[in-house]
């Protein structure tokens, strides 16, 4: 059994949650740009509300909205539901990440990123997933990271985080499968935004996010279930995470330095 890709995003329906910069940005562009009406989320009104100026009449609804607060999700939601009766892709893409390591480990920053990236989908998934169920049609799209394949320096709450997203998308894809709802596990390797121009280090197989929005696009559109990018990058580390640990260390050891 395959899952369903979308033909074209031409007048579809599409929640991007995380809409304000970087990856969600460009995701939103490239949908505004094939026609597709999106519904845009986060939490600085302001740069969502240009990203709509640039946009054809009625083809946008600005929501905005923080993912941790439960509340503001269902409200933005109902607005959808008011005004287009339904969407056909939610594409979760809003995270945060802060560099924790052992030695400034602050259990208020582990908090915030759990709450942000993994009970931020959670929440946004159980508000659509009861109309797609009854509609037997739909997209669910969550963006993790290569990050959460397995254990890396400077990630001691944004690992945790996306490797819980992985998990929680397999657990949806077996659910969802029999049922005509697709869904979409992203793992970005490195993307040039505003997140990651704090890195101090050396990014390898460094990608823009127009580059990622146009894979992540791509994927769903072919109804890929695990979409990973750039592939010299995340094939590398998916395989690594096979080898035997004290291999698996020593590499990351080797060949990472921060
Ligand atoms: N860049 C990379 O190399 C990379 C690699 C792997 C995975 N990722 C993942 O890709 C996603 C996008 O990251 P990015 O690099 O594009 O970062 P970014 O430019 O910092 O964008 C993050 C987005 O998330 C939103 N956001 C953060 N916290 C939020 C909250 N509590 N409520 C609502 N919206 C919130 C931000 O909007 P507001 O500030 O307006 O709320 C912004 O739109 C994240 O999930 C990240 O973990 C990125």
């Amino acid at each position: 059994m395959k899952q369903q890709g979308i033909d074209r995003f031409s007048g579809k329906r599409v929640w991007v949650i995380g809409a304000s910069s970087g990856i969600g940005e460009a995701c939103a562009q490239t949908l505004l740009s094939k026609g597709a009406k999106v519904a845009l989320s986060s939490r600085r009104a302001e740069r969502l509300n240009q990203i709509a100026l640039n946009a054809k009449d009625g083809q946008t609804l600005v929501i905005p909205l923080d993912v941790t607060d439960y509340a503001q999700l269902q409200e933005g939601y109902n607005t959808i539901l008011s005004a287009w009766g339904g969407i056909d892709l939610l594409l979760f893409v809003s995270g945060m990440y802060v560099p924790l390591r052992a030695d400034n480990f602050d259990i208020k920053v582990a908090e915030k990123t759990i709450d942000a990236n993994l009970l931020g989908p959670m929440r946004a998934v159980a508000l659509v997933v009861p109309e797609m169920l009854n509609a037997q049609s739909g997209h669910i799209a969550i963006v993790g990271s290569v990050a959460g394949y397995s254990g890396l320096p400077k990630a001691l709450a944004y690992g945790p985080s996306k490797a819980a997203i992985i998990n929680f998308c397999e657990n949806l894809y077996y659910d969802l499968l029999p049922t005509g709802v697709s869904v979409h596990m992203i793992s970005p390797g490195f993307v040039a935004t505003e997140a990651t121009a704090q890195n101090d280090f050396e990014m390898p197989a460094l990608i823009s996010a127009k580059q990622a929005a146009d894979e992540i696009l791509m994927g769903i559109q072919k109804g890929e279930f695990d979409i990973h990018f750039p592939k010299r990058f995340s094939r590398f580390l998916k395989f690594l995470r096979i080898l035997p640990y004290p291999i698996y260390f020593w590499i990351v050891r080797r060949f990472v330095k921060i």
